[in-house]
Order: structure tokens, then C-alpha cells, then sequence
């Protein structure tokens, strides 16, 4: 049984088919119709709602999700809040008002996300920033109206100080919210209607063992890929189990030597926490998927999903990132570069899961940069990712450097004969110029829609002169060389004394 709240009625789903999509429910069980389906697929943002959540404060986090993608199942212990809840007693809401005062909607099909993308945007944001605004609605399509006009819309939404009928009623949401959770704090929720079910563990404990006793199992996180499976391919789950809920996966933390980052945080929570010490990690992040998306996918289901694009990989394999893996109570470690075996194959083993993802701050000065390479700006899959990371020492030679590509072959990984071509070498135009050759020593990619394998080829080295030519912007040489530094080095400046 799970507990949510629509709008402001309690709600208690019990048996209902476990693959069924917050929209589906929505529109079938509930008759609520505004929000609307395009694309099925998280694309279009046509079926945008808004969900509040409690954080570990216990304060209401609003944010905006694809309602197509979601499971139901995401929803227990959280509040929905669809469209039809903004108008009150025949007033618009200032959101919606804000769209028609500035001719924002023409044929109306986008209107009812864009109008959600604002709402939660309103709630989460003081005043208007362009940067904001277009990254709220990057994942909201409009085919007809243009942008200029909705801008204006989110000038005049965001700039009012409005109180809205959800503010005095903010209190006793929270108490609501806090109810439901407390009730379940302590055990497994479960969700099942004939053969099918679906687990809500609360604990990593209760997972491990329920994955021990159901192996084959199918793990959701936020589910916004494996959802797809159902809504374009007409898949459905016997057995899945949830894991936004359970407390370890959800817990992270940050010193100044190390990140870790559990499982099931949002890819847009760690964008947040990673910000400040790799900015570059926050800039690729704003042109992944949506927000939508971003709010609701999750960085363990992006790495166990292993696609050879999936962008955040190839990010986190550059800073050598480690993986921590659960099985029943035994945990191992192992560097996120070795667990990608083969396309769509990962080191995962039955019934294990991966509860963490550590990075450790690395001594400065470095370079970090990520290059994604798509068709369009926003909300597209990468033609390929370069993700290059660089230190070096007092007389300008390579003291480490990892450079890990996404979409130049099956797994994202590290490009390893280029790598050892610049590692001990002078960090120059011509050495660059050298190793960029052995780029077709460690990929041989695939043409597909996205790209050729010509084109993908040149641009990943274009992208390590174009890393070379922004290192300039950099004072990184003189970074301190520790003894097994030393060793490493010592051995690649012998191999490798090109010029
Ligand atoms: Fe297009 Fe959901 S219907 S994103
Ligand atoms: Fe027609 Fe936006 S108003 S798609």
C-alpha cells in the first residue's frame, strides 16, 4: 500500500498495477486531464507536474517531473500536484494569468507543463533569472507560441511576490507528509495486484535481503529510462523494486578530500553539491536531459543503466571516481573505469546494488573539462562526450591525466594509449598533436544516427586540442609530485621521450 497526497486528498493506492505512470493515473484512474501526453518518452514535457517532497529538514521541496516516466510507485509519501490545482475559485493562478497576459499559449497543448515547469519554479525561486528560467524549461517544448513570449511569462510569474492558496496551506501538507512517512518509516512498502509487485524498501539492509530472496528483480530507481521500456515498448514488470526511498542511498557527504554521493540522489541534487568543486561537472549537468528528468533520475540508475553515452560516466571515470557495492551486508569497492565490462554489461552481481559513489577532491592545480557533443544545446543524447582531467608538475610535464570518452565505443572508458603518449611529457601543441593520433588506437566507434564513425573520431581529437588550447586559461603546472607520483612518472618518462 502506498500513501500520497493528491493536491490536498489523502490517497491510498493498494492494488494497482505497479507499472502503472503517474500520468496514466492521472488521466485513467482519475480523470484529470489537463496534464497532457506528447511524447511519452520525457521529452516534450507536455505531461509536467509538480511534486513536494520533505527534505532532511523537513521543509517542502517542490520540483517538476515528467509525470509519463514516473512510476506510481515514486509517489508514496509525497504530494502531486496537477494543474487542475492551481486555479482557484475561478482566479487563475499568478503562473497561469502570467501566460495569458503575455500570449503564451496558442494551440495550448504545451501550456498545462509549461504553466507546472513555472509553478515549481515560483516556489523554489525568488526572483526571475534568465539562466534559471531557460534551464526550468529547457525540457518543455513548445511548437507553436515561441519563446520570447513565455519568458515574458516567467518574468511576470517570477518577479510578483505572490502568496498562493499552497502557502497557508504549507503546514499542514508538512504534518501530512511527515505522518505518512513516520507510519512506514520502519518497513517495506509493497504495491501488488496479481502477479505483479512492486517493493518500497526503507533501509539498504532490507533491500540487500530482498534482493537476495527476489534475484531477478528489476531495480527502479527514478526510473526515467526504465519507464520508457513500458510507455514506447509495451514492456511490464513482474517484480520491481524501488529504491528512491531507502535512507542510505539518499545520504551524502562532502569534506574538502572526498564526495560521496549516494545511489539514489537526484542527478540534479548532485549537480548542486559537485558545483562548487567541478564546475565543469555543473555545466554538462544543465544541458543533460531536463530538469524534469534530472529531478527525478537518479546518478546510481545512470551508471547501472550503462549506456555507452550516458555522459555522467565518462565525467566521473576522468576524476576516478569508485564505486561502493552491496551484496546482503557485504560491501566492496571497485574504480567506476572497470565497471563497465561490455555494451550494456556492468561488474554488478546478482543481487548486489551500488549504494555509493566516492570521488576524491584532487590536490590542485588541475583541469577538469567535459565537452558533450549533441545536435542540440538542451535535452539531447550526446553524438559523444570527451571528459579530460589533467595535472602537472613544476616543469610543465603530464603528471596525471585521464581522459575518458562516452559514445566512441561500447562501455564509456578511458583512453589509454593516448593517455600513456602524454603521461611525463612536456604539455606542448606537438605532443598533443602526437597522442591525439593514438585516439584511433584506443576507439573504433560506430556510425549511427547521432554521428559517423569519421566524425566522431575528429571531434574526439579535436576535443583534446581544444582541452590543450583552453589549458592556457589555467596556471596549473607545479602541482606536487608525491613519491608513488614520482614512480609512475618515472616509468612513463622513460617509455614514452618523444620530443
Ligand atoms: Fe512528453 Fe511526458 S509526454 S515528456
Ligand atoms: Fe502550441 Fe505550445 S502553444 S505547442
Amino acid at each position: 500500500m502506498i500513501e500520497f497526497l493528491l493536491h490536498d486528498e489523502k490517497i491510498t493506492l493498494d492494488d494497482i498495477d505497479p507499472n502503472t505512470t503517474v500520468l496514466e493515473f492521472l488521466r485513467n484512474h482519475r480523470q484529470l486531464t489537463g496534464t497532457k501526453e506528447g511524447c511519452a518518452s520525457g521529452d516534450c514535457g507536455a505531461c509536467t507536474i509538480c511534486i513536494v517532497e520533505l527534505n532532511t529538514q523537513n521543509q517542502l521541496e517542490y520540483k517538476s517531473i515528467n509525470a509519463c516516466i514516473t512510476f506510481i510507485s515514486a509517489l508514496h509519501g509525497k504530494q502531486l500536484i496537477s494543474v487542475e490545482a492551481l486555479k482557484q475559485q475561478n482566479q487563475l493562478h499568478s503562473c497561469q494569468q502570467a501566460m495569458l497576459d503575455s500570449d503564451g499559449s496558442q494551440c495550448g497543448f504545451c501550456t498545462p507543463g509549461i504553466v507546472m515547469s513555472l509553478f515549481a519554479l515560483q516556489k523554489n525561486q525568488a526572483s526571475y533569472n534568465r539562466h534559471k528560467v531557460q534551464q526550468a524549461l529547457a525540457g518543455n517544448l513548445c511548437r507553436c507560441t515561441g519563446y520570447r513570449a513565455i519568458d515574458s511569462a516567467a518574468k511576470q510569474a517570477l518577479n510578483s511576490s505572490v502568496v498562493d492558496h499552497f502557502d497557508p496551506q504549507e503546514p499542514s501538507t508538512r504534518a501530512l507528509l511527515l505522518d505518512i512517512q513516520q507510519q512506514s518509516a520502519h518497513q517495506t512498502t509493497q504495491l501488488i495486484q496479481d502477479n505483479k509487485s512492486c517493493y518500497i524498501p526503507k533501509t539498504a539492509a532490507d533491500l540487500a535481503q530482498l534482493l537476495i530472496k527476489h534475484p531477478q528483480s528489476t531495480l527502479v530507481a527514478g526510473g526515467t529510462d526504465l519507464a520508457i521500456a513500458v510507455t514506447q515498448h509495451g514492456a511490464s514488470f513482474n517484480q520491481l523494486i524501488a529504491l528512491n526511498q531507502v535512507a542510505e542511498l539518499l545520504e551524502y557527504q562532502k569534506t574538502d578530500q572526498q564526495i560521496t554521493l549516494g545511489a539514489a540522489l537526484s542527478l540534479d541534487r548532485c549537480q548542486r553539491l559537485m558545483a562548487d568543486t567541478f564546475d565543469d561537472f555543473s555545466v554538462l549537468l544543465d544541458r543533460f536531459a531536463s530538469l524534469q528528468v534530472r529531478n527525478q533520475g537518479t546518478i546510481g540508475g545512470n551508471i547501472a543503466n550503462a549506456s555507452p553515452i550516458g555522459d555522467i560516466p565518462p565525467a566521473l571515470i576522468a576524476l576516478d571516481a569508485q564505486l561502493q557495492l552491496q551484496y546482503d551486508k557485504t560491501v566492496r569497492t571497485m574504480q567506476l573505469a572497470d565497471f563497465f565490462i561490455d555494451y550494456r554489461k556492468t561488474a554488478l552481481q546478482t543481487s548486489e546494488f551500488i549504494t555509493n559513489i566516492i570521488i576524491d577532491i584532487p590536490t590542485k592545480p588541475f583541469i577538469f573539462k567535459i565537452y558533450k557533443i549533441s545536435k542540440r544545446l538542451d535535452d539531447d543524447i550526446s553524438a559523444l562526450c570527451a571528459a579530460c582531467f589533467v595535472q602537472l608538475d613544476a616543469r610543465n610535464r603530464v603528471l596525471k591525466i585521464r581522459l575518458a570518452y562516452g559514445g566512441m565505443a561500447a562501455i564509456a572508458k578511458r583512453a589509454v594509449k593516448t593517455e600513456q603518449a602524454l603521461l611525463g611529457k612536456i604539455w606542448s601543441v606537438e605532443n598533443i598533436a602526437f597522442a591525439a593520433n593514438c585516439l584511433s588506437d584506443d576507439f573504433q566507434p560506430l556510425s549511427d544516427f547521432r554521428a559517423s564513425s569519421e566524425y566522431r573520431l575528429t571531434v574526439a581529437k579535436n576535443l583534446l586540442h581544444k582541452f590543450f588550447i583552453e589549458s592556457a586559461d589555467y596556471d596549473v603546472t607545479g602541482c606536487d609530485v608525491t613519491a608513488s607520483d614520482n614512480a609512475e612518472f618515472a616509468s612513463h618518462t622513460r617509455i614514452f621521450d618523444y620530443v
